[in-house]
Protein backbone atom coordinates (compact mmCIF):
# COMPACT_ATOMS: atom_id res chain seq x y z
CA UNK A 1 0.00 0.00 0.00
CA UNK A 2 1.22 3.48 -1.24
CA UNK A 3 1.04 5.95 2.02
CA UNK A 4 1.36 9.38 1.47
CA UNK A 5 1.04 11.05 4.73
CA UNK A 6 1.28 14.62 3.72
CA UNK A 7 -1.43 13.79 1.66
CA UNK A 8 -3.39 11.81 4.41
CA UNK A 9 -2.36 15.51 6.55
CA UNK A 10 -3.72 17.87 4.19
CA UNK A 11 -7.61 16.01 3.91
CA UNK A 12 -7.74 15.31 7.95
CA UNK A 13 -6.71 18.97 8.17
CA UNK A 14 -9.39 20.15 5.87
CA UNK A 15 -12.20 17.60 7.25
CA UNK A 16 -11.72 18.89 11.03
CA UNK A 17 -11.69 22.07 9.99
CA UNK A 18 -15.59 21.84 8.20
CA UNK A 19 -16.41 19.53 10.81
CA UNK A 20 -15.71 22.11 13.58
CA UNK A 21 -17.54 24.69 11.72
CA UNK A 22 -20.18 21.89 11.63
CA UNK A 23 -20.26 21.87 15.11
CA UNK A 24 -20.06 25.51 15.33
CA UNK A 25 -23.28 26.06 12.89
CA UNK A 26 -25.40 23.50 15.76
CA UNK A 27 -25.44 25.82 18.68
CA UNK A 28 -28.41 27.36 18.25
CA UNK A 29 -29.97 24.15 16.95
CA UNK A 30 -31.83 22.10 19.67
CA UNK A 31 -29.20 19.42 20.67
CA UNK A 32 -30.51 16.07 21.09
CA UNK A 33 -29.02 14.35 24.35
CA UNK A 34 -29.19 10.41 25.13
CA UNK A 35 -26.80 8.38 28.04
CA UNK A 36 -24.97 5.97 27.16
CA UNK A 37 -22.96 3.82 30.22
CA UNK A 38 -24.49 5.58 33.11
CA UNK A 39 -26.74 8.94 33.48
CA UNK A 40 -23.73 10.98 33.63
CA UNK A 41 -22.08 9.24 30.18
CA UNK A 42 -23.82 11.42 27.68
CA UNK A 43 -23.96 11.60 23.62
CA UNK A 44 -25.49 13.74 21.24
CA UNK A 45 -26.43 13.71 17.75
CA UNK A 46 -23.57 16.22 17.48
CA UNK A 47 -21.42 13.45 18.06
CA UNK A 48 -22.81 11.01 16.06
CA UNK A 49 -23.32 12.99 12.91
CA UNK A 50 -19.34 14.66 13.32
CA UNK A 51 -17.78 10.74 13.37
CA UNK A 52 -20.38 9.51 10.62
CA UNK A 53 -19.14 12.78 8.98
CA UNK A 54 -15.07 11.65 9.19
CA UNK A 55 -16.42 8.40 8.22
CA UNK A 56 -18.05 9.45 5.01
CA UNK A 57 -15.07 11.06 4.01
CA UNK A 58 -12.17 8.56 4.68
CA UNK A 59 -13.84 5.78 3.17
CA UNK A 60 -14.43 7.84 -0.16
CA UNK A 61 -11.10 9.17 -0.27
CA UNK A 62 -8.96 6.11 1.33
CA UNK A 63 -11.02 2.91 1.05
CA UNK A 64 -8.52 0.93 2.34
CA UNK A 65 -7.90 2.98 5.56
CA UNK A 66 -9.23 1.63 8.75
CA UNK A 67 -11.64 4.08 11.34
CA UNK A 68 -11.63 3.25 15.51
CA UNK A 69 -14.38 5.78 16.52
CA UNK A 70 -15.72 6.48 19.61
CA UNK A 71 -19.54 6.32 18.78
CA UNK A 72 -19.02 2.57 17.10
CA UNK A 73 -19.64 3.74 13.15
CA UNK A 74 -16.32 3.03 12.44
CA UNK A 75 -14.42 -0.41 11.64
CA UNK A 76 -14.15 -3.38 14.53
CA UNK A 77 -10.12 -3.39 14.85
CA UNK A 78 -8.46 -6.15 16.42
CA UNK A 79 -4.80 -5.08 15.26
CA UNK A 80 -2.94 -1.80 14.21
CA UNK A 81 -2.02 -2.79 11.08
CA UNK A 82 -2.03 -0.80 8.06
CA UNK A 83 -3.71 3.26 8.60
CA UNK A 84 -5.96 3.30 11.53
CA UNK A 85 -7.74 6.66 12.15
CA UNK A 86 -8.66 6.89 15.69
CA UNK A 87 -11.35 9.27 16.37
CA UNK A 88 -12.99 11.36 19.21
CA UNK A 89 -15.82 13.08 17.25
CA UNK A 90 -15.99 15.37 20.23
CA UNK A 91 -13.71 14.73 23.51
CA UNK A 92 -15.87 16.61 26.56
CA UNK A 93 -18.87 15.73 25.62
CA UNK A 94 -20.26 16.61 28.67
CA UNK A 95 -19.17 20.40 28.33
CA UNK A 96 -20.39 20.64 24.89
CA UNK A 97 -23.73 20.11 26.40
CA UNK A 98 -23.75 22.14 29.28
CA UNK A 99 -20.71 24.80 28.17
CA UNK A 100 -20.91 24.77 24.44
CA UNK A 101 -17.33 25.31 25.05
CA UNK A 102 -14.03 23.17 26.47
CA UNK A 103 -14.82 20.44 24.23
CA UNK A 104 -12.25 19.43 21.05
CA UNK A 105 -12.62 17.04 17.87
CA UNK A 106 -9.37 14.68 18.62
CA UNK A 107 -8.00 12.23 15.36
CA UNK A 108 -4.94 10.35 15.91
CA UNK A 109 -3.57 8.57 12.45
CA UNK A 110 -1.73 5.59 12.66
CA UNK A 111 0.67 3.72 10.76
CA UNK A 112 1.23 -0.30 11.32
CA UNK A 113 0.65 0.80 14.82
CA UNK A 114 3.18 3.84 15.34
CA UNK A 115 1.56 7.58 15.87
CA UNK A 116 2.32 9.78 12.93
CA UNK A 117 -0.04 12.28 12.78
CA UNK A 118 -2.31 14.24 15.54
CA UNK A 119 -4.61 16.65 15.07
CA UNK A 120 -6.87 17.99 18.71
CA UNK A 121 -9.13 21.16 17.10
CA UNK A 122 -10.45 23.54 20.03
CA UNK A 123 -13.49 24.20 18.12
CA UNK A 124 -14.99 27.51 20.06
CA UNK A 125 -10.99 28.87 19.56
CA UNK A 126 -10.57 27.55 16.46
CA UNK A 127 -6.84 26.84 17.70
CA UNK A 128 -5.92 23.59 15.88
CA UNK A 129 -2.81 21.67 17.49
CA UNK A 130 -1.06 19.14 14.62
CA UNK A 131 1.47 17.09 14.83
CA UNK A 132 3.24 15.19 12.19
CA UNK A 133 5.85 13.06 13.29
CA UNK A 134 9.20 14.10 12.99
CA UNK A 135 8.24 17.55 12.07
CA UNK A 136 7.59 19.69 15.10
CA UNK A 137 3.86 20.56 16.78
CA UNK A 138 2.16 23.63 15.97
CA UNK A 139 -0.91 25.30 17.32
CA UNK A 140 -2.30 26.96 14.23
CA UNK A 141 1.04 27.93 12.41
CA UNK A 142 3.15 28.42 15.24
CA UNK A 143 5.66 25.92 16.48
CA UNK A 144 4.82 24.86 19.96
CA UNK A 145 8.66 24.76 21.86
CA UNK A 146 10.20 21.23 23.52
CA UNK A 147 9.59 20.67 26.79
CA UNK A 148 11.37 21.63 29.57
CA UNK A 149 12.04 19.68 32.70
CA UNK A 150 10.04 20.99 35.92
CA UNK A 151 9.76 19.99 39.79
CA UNK A 152 6.42 18.84 41.12
CA UNK A 153 6.53 22.05 43.91
CA UNK A 154 5.90 24.33 40.79
CA UNK A 155 3.64 21.93 38.70
CA UNK A 156 0.29 22.25 37.64
CA UNK A 157 -1.32 18.83 37.07
CA UNK A 158 -4.58 17.99 35.34
CA UNK A 159 -6.39 15.62 37.16
CA UNK A 160 -10.23 14.80 38.11
CA UNK A 161 -11.03 14.66 41.99
CA UNK A 162 -13.31 11.79 41.14
CA UNK A 163 -9.84 9.60 41.61
CA UNK A 164 -9.79 10.64 45.21
CA UNK A 165 -12.61 9.59 46.24
CA UNK A 166 -13.58 6.05 46.71
CA UNK A 167 -13.19 3.89 43.03
CA UNK A 168 -12.37 0.46 41.84
CA UNK A 169 -9.73 1.90 39.72
CA UNK A 170 -6.84 2.87 42.42
CA UNK A 171 -6.25 3.29 45.89
CA UNK A 172 -7.81 7.09 46.77
CA UNK A 173 -4.80 7.66 49.09
CA UNK A 174 -2.33 6.99 46.36
CA UNK A 175 -2.56 10.77 44.61
CA UNK A 176 -3.06 12.65 47.54
CA UNK A 177 0.38 13.46 48.82
CA UNK A 178 0.99 14.16 44.73
CA UNK A 179 -1.89 16.81 45.21
CA UNK A 180 -0.39 18.18 48.17
CA UNK A 181 3.19 18.96 46.72
CA UNK A 182 2.10 20.18 43.03
CA UNK A 183 1.52 23.76 42.87
CA UNK A 184 -2.25 23.32 41.69
CA UNK A 185 -4.28 21.09 40.21
CA UNK A 186 -7.15 21.12 37.15
CA UNK A 187 -9.41 19.31 36.02
CA UNK A 188 -10.70 20.10 32.53
CA UNK A 189 -13.37 17.63 31.26
CA UNK A 190 -11.51 17.08 28.21
CA UNK A 191 -8.79 14.66 27.99
CA UNK A 192 -7.47 15.95 24.33
CA UNK A 193 -7.43 19.42 25.65
CA UNK A 194 -5.79 18.34 28.69
CA UNK A 195 -2.80 16.92 26.26
CA UNK A 196 -2.32 20.06 24.38
CA UNK A 197 -2.12 21.84 27.86
CA UNK A 198 0.40 19.49 28.19
CA UNK A 199 2.21 20.32 24.98
CA UNK A 200 2.11 23.74 25.31
CA UNK A 201 2.90 24.16 28.93
CA UNK A 202 -0.26 25.38 30.31
CA UNK A 203 -0.10 22.54 32.62
CA UNK A 204 2.94 19.63 33.16
CA UNK A 205 1.36 17.05 33.68
CA UNK A 206 -2.13 14.81 33.11
CA UNK A 207 -3.37 11.76 34.76
CA UNK A 208 -6.43 10.02 34.59
CA UNK A 209 -6.77 5.94 35.58
CA UNK A 210 -9.16 5.23 32.88
CA UNK A 211 -9.41 6.67 28.81
CA UNK A 212 -10.05 5.14 25.48
CA UNK A 213 -7.72 5.07 23.25
CA UNK A 214 -9.40 7.93 21.18
CA UNK A 215 -9.36 9.93 24.10
CA UNK A 216 -5.46 10.14 24.10
CA UNK A 217 -4.34 8.88 20.51
CA UNK A 218 -3.73 12.11 18.92
CA UNK A 219 -2.07 14.05 21.95
CA UNK A 220 0.17 11.29 22.97
CA UNK A 221 1.79 12.10 19.45
CA UNK A 222 2.47 15.07 20.31
CA UNK A 223 3.85 15.25 23.67
CA UNK A 224 6.42 12.41 22.98
CA UNK A 225 7.17 15.04 19.79
CA UNK A 226 8.04 17.29 22.12
CA UNK A 227 10.29 15.28 24.39
CA UNK A 228 7.81 14.79 27.00
CA UNK A 229 6.53 10.67 28.04
CA UNK A 230 3.03 9.18 28.01
CA UNK A 231 2.77 5.72 29.88
CA UNK A 232 -0.15 4.56 31.91
CA UNK A 233 0.06 4.98 35.76
CA UNK A 234 2.18 1.81 35.93
CA UNK A 235 4.90 3.58 33.77
CA UNK A 236 3.88 1.16 30.84
CA UNK A 237 3.22 1.84 27.21
CA UNK A 238 0.61 2.63 26.07
CA UNK A 239 -1.70 -0.09 24.57
CA UNK A 240 -4.10 1.61 21.74
CA UNK A 241 -6.63 -1.28 21.16
CA UNK A 242 -7.77 -0.75 24.81
CA UNK A 243 -8.64 1.26 27.82
CA UNK A 244 -5.41 2.39 29.87
CA UNK A 245 -4.64 4.56 32.75
CA UNK A 246 -2.68 7.53 31.19
CA UNK A 247 0.13 9.32 32.99
CA UNK A 248 1.28 11.98 30.67
CA UNK A 249 4.34 14.66 31.69
CA UNK A 250 7.34 16.58 30.82
CA UNK A 251 10.37 15.25 31.08
CA UNK A 252 12.13 14.33 34.14
CA UNK A 253 8.87 15.69 35.91
CA UNK A 254 7.09 11.87 35.14
CA UNK A 255 10.74 10.08 36.66
CA UNK A 256 10.38 11.97 39.82
CA UNK A 257 5.88 11.34 40.35
CA UNK A 258 6.91 7.59 39.03
CA UNK A 259 9.35 7.44 41.72
CA UNK A 260 8.02 9.44 44.38
CA UNK A 261 4.65 9.48 44.30
CA UNK A 262 3.33 6.29 42.16
CA UNK A 263 5.61 3.85 44.06
CA UNK A 264 7.16 2.67 40.46
CA UNK A 265 3.50 1.30 39.85
CA UNK A 266 4.22 -1.20 42.55
CA UNK A 267 0.76 -0.46 44.32
C1 LIG B 1 -14.30 12.02 28.20
C2 LIG B 1 -13.44 13.22 28.49
C3 LIG B 1 -13.18 13.32 29.97
C4 LIG B 1 -12.53 12.06 30.52
C5 LIG B 1 -13.42 10.87 30.21
C6 LIG B 1 -13.66 10.77 28.71
P1 LIG B 1 -15.90 12.10 26.03
O1 LIG B 1 -14.48 11.87 26.79
O2 LIG B 1 -12.20 13.15 27.82
O3 LIG B 1 -12.33 14.40 30.24
O4 LIG B 1 -12.36 12.19 31.90
O5 LIG B 1 -12.80 9.70 30.68
O6 LIG B 1 -14.50 9.67 28.46
O7 LIG B 1 -16.81 10.99 26.43
O8 LIG B 1 -16.40 13.43 26.41
O9 LIG B 1 -15.49 11.99 24.61
CA1 LIG C 1 -18.25 9.81 25.34
CA1 LIG D 1 -13.28 11.30 24.75
CA1 LIG E 1 -16.36 11.68 22.62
Amino acid sequence: MHIDLHEIDTYAKRWIKEAGQRIRDSFPKTLNVTTKSNPNDLVTNIDQETEQFFINKINETFPDHQILGEEGYGDTISKLSGVVWIIDPIDGTMNFVHQQRNFAISIGIYVNGEGRIGLIYDVVHDELYHVIKGNGVFLNDEQIPELEERSVSESIIALNATWVTENKRLPPELLAPLVKAARGTRSYGSAALEMVYVATGRIDAYITPRLAPWDFAAGIIMIEELGGVATNLRGQQLDLLKENSVFVSKPGLHADIMQNFLENGKW
